[in-house]
């Protein structure tokens, strides 16, 4: 049996559109299905491919709904025997959000890549066939398995992602963990071994529906910060606040202020870097609890998750 990769397209700029083909920012985002991104790279029109739209999303708009579907989708795809494994087209602005998600929510015994560009189809140089080629090529390797990023030229962990630039084509790193291989003339060159799965507990039970997950948010830490903000999150309904600290996670008195209040009155507050690389280490006695290595942005997500594993287990425990 010769078995399929199946490219599920999602939008981003990868599927974006400019009227000129100089143009890498004035273009419509996740304007073609991902039969045509498939189409423009010759290389795999020999390949056992099917494709299939979950989403036209510019990604700067993902929402946990359309992470939920993704997961679904994804989680019932690799089920199938006949599927080798599944690439996801995604945009490059929550990337590494949604490869962070998908990385401690989905048992993947299989390849999950997933791939963007930063410029769109159209451009005169576009990086996504280039791009897309690889993570097919990853998708098809004997082997692979779990969530993986595949961008210009390199393969991340979905764990590790973090963007970088917002133009340039080398836009990702991966933060202290390096990039797990490289891809080579239409060969993967792997560095270490294939990430494994580290689910998180509030993967092994159904969840509710998405618009009734708690809110989480981020603040960030910065000079002349106002505890108005945590205040103003706290009456809107926030049930944790991750605040993006300075340096190695120092928070601003005035924050810190309005975290101590906001954890009074039940809302659970952790605190990252906003440093691009690194994280926060060590926690001296008092502070608000650290995300260690996780970014504000994955540090969210750990904390949305936590949150709706305890809410699960207290509903569990009531019915019983
Ligand atoms: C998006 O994230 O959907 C738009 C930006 C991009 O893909 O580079």
């Amino acid at each position: 049996m010769q078995r399929t990769i199946v490219v599920v397209g999602t939008g981003g700029t990868i599927a974006g559109v400019a009227a000129r083909a100089e143009d890498h920012v004035g273009y419509e985002a996740a304007a073609l299905a991902p039969e045509a991104l498939a189409a423009a790279v010759p290389a795999l029109a020999a390949l056992p491919l099917r494709c299939e739209s979950l989403a036209r999303l510019d990604s700067s708009d993902m929402d946990h709904a359309t992470w939920c579907l993704l997961r679904r989708r994804l989680a019932a795809l690799l089920r199938r025997p006949q599927v080798r494994g599944v690439v996801v087209t995604h945009g490059t602005d929550t990337l590494e959000e949604t490869a962070y998600f998908l990385h401690r929510t989905l048992r993947a015994s299989k390849p999950v890549v997933l791939t963007a560009a930063m410029r769109p189809a159209t451009a005169l140089s576009a990086d996504g066939p280039q791009n897309l080629l690889d993570a097919v090529t990853v998708a098809g390797t004997d082997g692979a398995r779990g969530v993986v990023v595949a961008f210009g030229g390199r393969l991340w962990c979905g764990a590790d992602l973090r963007k970088l630039h917002g133009y340039r084509l080398d836009a990702f790193g991966g933060g202290d963990g390096g990039p797990l291989g490289v891809l080579e003339d239409g060969r993967l060159r792997l560095f270490r071994a294939w990430p494994k799965a580290t689910l998180h507990p509030a993967a092994a039970r159904p969840w509710p529906d998405a618009a009734r997950w708690p809110a989480v948010d981020i603040v960030t830490s910065h000079a002349g910060a106002r505890g108005a903000v945590v205040d103003a999150l706290v009456g809107a309904g926030a049930a944790g606040i991750v605040i993006a600290g300075t340096g190695n996670g120092s928070v601003h008195a005035e924050l810190l202020g309005a975290a101590r209040r906001a954890e009074a009155a039940g809302v659970r507050v952790r605190r990252a870097s906003r440093c691009p690389l690194g994280g926060v280490v060590g926690a001296p006695p008092g502070a608000l609890p650290s995300c260690g290595a996780l970014t504000p942005p994955q540090a969210r997500i750990e904390l949305l998750l936590d949150l709706l594993h305890e809410r699960g287990a207290l509903r569990r425990r009531r019915t019983s």
